[in-house]
């Protein structure tokens, strides 16, 4: 029974196969954490539960008066860390004061029912165990007959136990920098993690880890969460000076506020949390089973290793330069063309044409269908670049529909990449979106779509609706329901989520998704740490990897083609560069390393991942499926010459022994543990190594 309950504490134990989490009804009938961690009995649940009844909240000074750890701490009474639910009635008041209105248990999930006192206001927590994830979020409905105005309504609040130190680990980054590990000791304050931008953002992610300060990447307790949610977003994290910490999250960012009308419910998205005893390793390969068992839309199909044309011809698309691509694409292996940005109305480069989604006649005088056939000829499936939520002001669309767009009365429109944000939160600007896409979709019979949003949201105005912020919401709920609905249409279409690269990465757009574009940095030197952050979270089998020239487009650097490979095999491996000028050796090596990925790619897509870290520069990745192991490993400088250290695996079986899949070299488990795998990497900079292995024996 993953849910129990204990009537007489009004205690709920939630189970998972490693986790429990435990909460009650206090006295006040506020909604009180009792536990979240190893898995405990309801005895056990009770014991925790009494020992909070008797902590002395009020305590000794009026000054350390408080109410205890809660779910959802809402504004009011003896409560002075963040609030996680803030509301202001007509009359002006903005307390809350709980009355419990009943709960329902179903197999794996619990809601208890809440209201105000006093005022229409009813609040609704609800869990959902997903394995030892526990997903959770908020319902609030207005009950009443006139409006009750939302400051902030958070998906949930989580507690984690009082610690000397706690550490904090989260993403951060910028445009062609995203998701680098940021891990430091959470300072006794608040620390907003926050995304104002309209999208996930590049610049922080909604993910985070806490644990005591000792946690590696195979030891130590750590508790993780993330939300599911691609727009505005906002998470604070607090410690007091007695070290009790926490974090609450949910969407929308300060400031923004939203009308409850009369009748109406508001449901957050999920904030999904999980704990583990072993580290930072196995909270993403926790995560990861997540993102695949719960979160993807086709989570055990086999990702094709794609084409995408953007570093290659930017904005010059046209089809003979599209067809050239594609025909060396499709001999190096690849599986999926993708046609990236450019090839559609005035749209020759950033400034004009965005909104205008049929094919520029000089460059496609015979449309897309012959491109497409052609593509399909040579044994690949057909993809476009689009950016259905933007618009260049240069664009028959803008002109025809001006009012369309974010805007304020009196307000400048701010142009970033000379365009502006079509306010999906519309009707009929979300319909006109989704006609033109369904029909794009269909006339071509698109296979994969990648899916951009090149700049955020300013002026985020709605004029004429009577509650304007709400645009925060029914954009990303737009954008979220044409997805849903073109894949439910054309069940063979599969999306990419690209903003700028790494804008719009989260489990709420990976629910409708099946990769992700981590940055335009394809610096693959660059790229190790983005993918590292980036596994935090996400599966290698959503992290789209491209081998793209050398020198790099954006950084300079020159990296030797292998490493570029051995980098973005750590994904779902793509190429991206001008292959018509890469010499016949380096196709030639391009076609093996190709053939060399999809030998190892069941491993990489659907294995565990364990970091590994061989002391200097080298790192790498083990991936684990069965008795099949892969390994990657990478050394991008060598600083003094020195050689660098074996790695040592951690997911081998000490009694085992595993063959070298391509020298026949035999190791024990014990020695890959202990001493590590020896690497044969050639001298110099950027060196790097693929390693097949598999248990022969136990
Ligand atoms: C930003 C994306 O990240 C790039 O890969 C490319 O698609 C450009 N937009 C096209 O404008």
């Amino acid at each position: 029974m993953p849910v129990a309950y204990e009537p007489h504490r009004r205690l709920w134990l939630l189970t998972g196969p490693s986790t429990s989490y435990a909460v009650r009804l206090a006295a006040d009938d506020g909604v009180r954490h009792v536990h979240w961690g190893v898995p405990i009995t309801l005895d056990q649940a009770a014991e925790l539960a009494d020992r909070d009844e008797r902590t002395p909240h009020p305590a000794a000074s009026s000054f350390e008066h408080g109410v205890g750890p809660e779910e959802l701490p809402a504004e009011g009474g003896p409560r002075f860390g963040p609030a996680a639910l803030q509301v202001r009635f007509a009359d002006g008041a903005r307390a809350v004061e709980w009355r419990h209105t009943g709960a329902h248990v179903e197999e794996n999930s619990l809601r208890i029912d809440l209201a105000d006192r006093h005022y229409p206001l009813a609040v609704a927590l609800h869990y959902r165990l997903a394995g030892d994830v526990v997903e959770r979020w908020t319902a609030v409905t207005n009950h009443g007959t006139t409006g009750i105005t939302v400051l902030r309504c958070d998906s949930a609040a989580w507690t984690v136990p009082a610690r000397s130190r706690h550490r904090l680990s989260h993403l951060v980054g910028a445009w062609s920098s995203e998701f680098r590990l940021q891990r430091a000791d959470l300072p006794t304050a608040e620390t907003v993690l926050t995304s104002r931008r309209g999208v996930t953002s590049h610049h922080a992610n909604p993910w985070l880890a806490i644990d005591d300060g000792t946690a590696g990447e195979e030891h130590g307790e750590v508790f993780s969460a993330a939300l599911a949610w691609s727009g505005s977003w906002r998470i604070t994290v607090h410690r007091d000076p007695s070290g009790r910490a926490g974090f609450t999250g949910g969407f929308g960012h300060e400031g923004l506020t939203w009308t409850l009308a009369p009748g109406e419910t508001l449901e957050t998205p999920a904030f999904a949390g999980l704990h583990t005893m072993s580290g930072f390793g196995a909270a993403s390969r926790s995560w990861h089973l997540y993102v695949r068992d719960e979160i993807l839309p086709e989570a055990q199909e086999t990702r094709p290793v794609l084409y995408n044309s953007w570093e290659a011809t930017g904005f010059d698309v046209d089809e003979a330069g599209q067809l050239a691509l594609a025909a060396r694409a499709a001999g190096l292996g690849a599986e999926l063309f993708v046609m990236d940005d450019g090839w559609f109305g005035a749209r020759t480069s950033e400034r004009a044409g965005l909104g205008d989604w049929t094919p520029n006649p000089h460059r496609f005088p015979r449309g897309l269908a012959p491109l497409a056939a052609e593509v399909r000829r040579l044994g690949m499936r057909f993809g476009l670049w689009l950016e259905p939520e933007m618009v260049n002001p240069d664009s028959d669309l803008y002109r025809a529909h001006p009012d369309w767009v974010l805007h304020m009365p009196h307000r400048r429109r701010t142009e970033m990449r000379h365009q502006l944000v079509l306010n999906l939160g519309r009707p009929d600007v979300a319909a006109w979106t989704h006609r033109w896409l369904d029909a794009l979709v269909g006339d071509l019979g698109l296979d994969f779509l990648k899916w951009d949003a090149n700049r955020p949201f300013t002026e985020a105005g709605w004029p004429g609706h009577p509650d304007p912020d709400r645009v925060h919401l029914a954009h990303t709920r737009a954008v979220y329901q044409i997805m849903d609905r073109l894949r439910a249409d054309h069940p063979g279409l599969r999306i990419e989520s690209c903003a700028g690269g790494g804008g719009r990465a989260d489990l709420g757009i990976l629910r409708r998704t099946d990769q992700v574009w981590p940055s335009d940095n394809t610096d693959a030197a660059d790229r190790i740490a983005i993918q590292h952050g980036f596994g935090q979270l996400f599966p290698a089998r959503v992290m789209g990897a491209w081998v793209t020239d050398s020198p790099n487009v954006t950084t300079g650097r020159v990296v030797p083609l292998r490493f570029r490979f051995h980098v973005a095999m750590a994904g779902v491996l793509g190429l991206g560069g001008d292959l018509t000028a890469w010499t016949a050796e380096e196709l030639k090596e391009a076609a093996g390393l190709v053939a060399a990925y999809k030998l190892v790619r069941p491993v990489v897509q659907q294995g565990a991942a364990y970091r590994l870290s061989g002391g200097g520069t080298l790192t790498g990745v083990h991936y684990a499926l069965g008795d099949d192991h892969v390994i990657l490993a990478w050394c991008p400088s060598r600083p003094y010459g020195h050689t660098p250290g074996p790695l040592r695996l951690a997911a081998v079986d000490p009694v085992g022994v595993y063959r070298d899949l391509d020298t026949a070299a035999t190791h024990s488990g014990a020695a890959l543990l202990t001493q590590g795998l020896p690497l044969d990497l050639p001298a110099g900079d950027h060196a790097s190594a693929l390693v097949r292995l598999k248990l022969v024996k136990e």
